[in-house]
């Protein structure tokens, strides 16, 4: 059986006064919880982060690498520099970089193996546009997106999360029905099941308005082991309350 994963998005917000409180509580409301919680916070907090956590259960990870390892790339920040700081996770191809960096398939695949050859964990985001799924084209963008990714690892596609997050239900309050996301989730599943049981074992996240009323249900469909939270993991109460809809 998958463990079940939540994992915060916390985008661009936060401040130092803001994160300890935030974390403070999550990490005393977490402390038993029976999935596995990670946040994933912006770069420069990512030292507060490593100092607040210690010896907590919450593990912390950053939200986007470069494909470089060092030099001549002002702005970027390299696995190895994430890796320092004791992020496990690295969350690579979200929506809102692939929309507004123009982020390639290639680049995301590129940024999942940096990731790992790192020795970190890269949570991998595919999902549709609205215009996409009308057209009914879900299944075959979300295979496109996930293709370049064990086209690229292979045998190592067993080291990613992946996570599932329809562009039109991120942060605008609609999510998708567990029905829906159920349907896509078992689709990414079969993919990654050709790749051998390892891979058939990867955890599958939902993300996009993932919500305490709507947690539940979404958690307990076959193929969901948990989530990636944006909004909702800004707020401790919220998020706690998703963290304990996890079966
Ligand atoms: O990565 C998490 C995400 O994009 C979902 O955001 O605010 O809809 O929970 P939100």
């Amino acid at each position: 059986m998958r463990q079940q994963f939540v994992a915060g998005n916390w985008k661009m917000n936060g401040s130092l006064a803001g994160n300890a409180a935030l974390l403070a509580e999550v990490m005393a409301g977490a402390a038993q919880a029976r999935c596995e919680v990670a946040v994933c916070v912006p770069f420069p907090y990512l030292a507060q982060a490593q100092q607040l956590l210690q010896g907590s259960k919450i593990a912390f990870g950053a939200q986007d690498c470069s494909v470089h390892l060092s030099g001549a790339h002002t702005g970027e920040v390299a696995v190895g520099m994430l890796q320092e700081f004791g992020c496990r996770y690295v969350i690579v191809g979200h929506s809102e970089r692939r929309a507004d960096h123009h982020e390639s398939d290639e680049q995301v695949a590129e940024k999942a193996q940096r990731v790992i050859e790192a020795g970190m964990t890269p949570i991998v985001c595919v999902g549709e546009t609205l215009e996409e799924r009308e057209s009914g084209q879900t299944d075959a963008v979300v295979l496109r997106q996930l293709r370049a990714v064990t086209q690229r690892l292979g045998e190592q596609t067993s080291r990613i999360v992946l996570a599932y997050e329809p562009v039109w239900a991120i942060g605008t309050g609609r999510t998708a029905t567990p029905e829906q996301a159920q349907a896509v989730h078992a689709v990414l599943r079969d993919h990654l099941k050709t790749l051998g049981e390892a891979a058939g074992g990867v955890q599958i996240l939902y993300g996009g308005s993932v919500k305490p009323d709507n947690a539940q249900v979404l958690f307990a469909q076959k193929d969901i082991d948990g989530g990636l939270i944006g909004g909702a993991s800004l707020k401790a109460a919220d998020f706690l309350a998703i963290i304990a809809a996890t079966r």
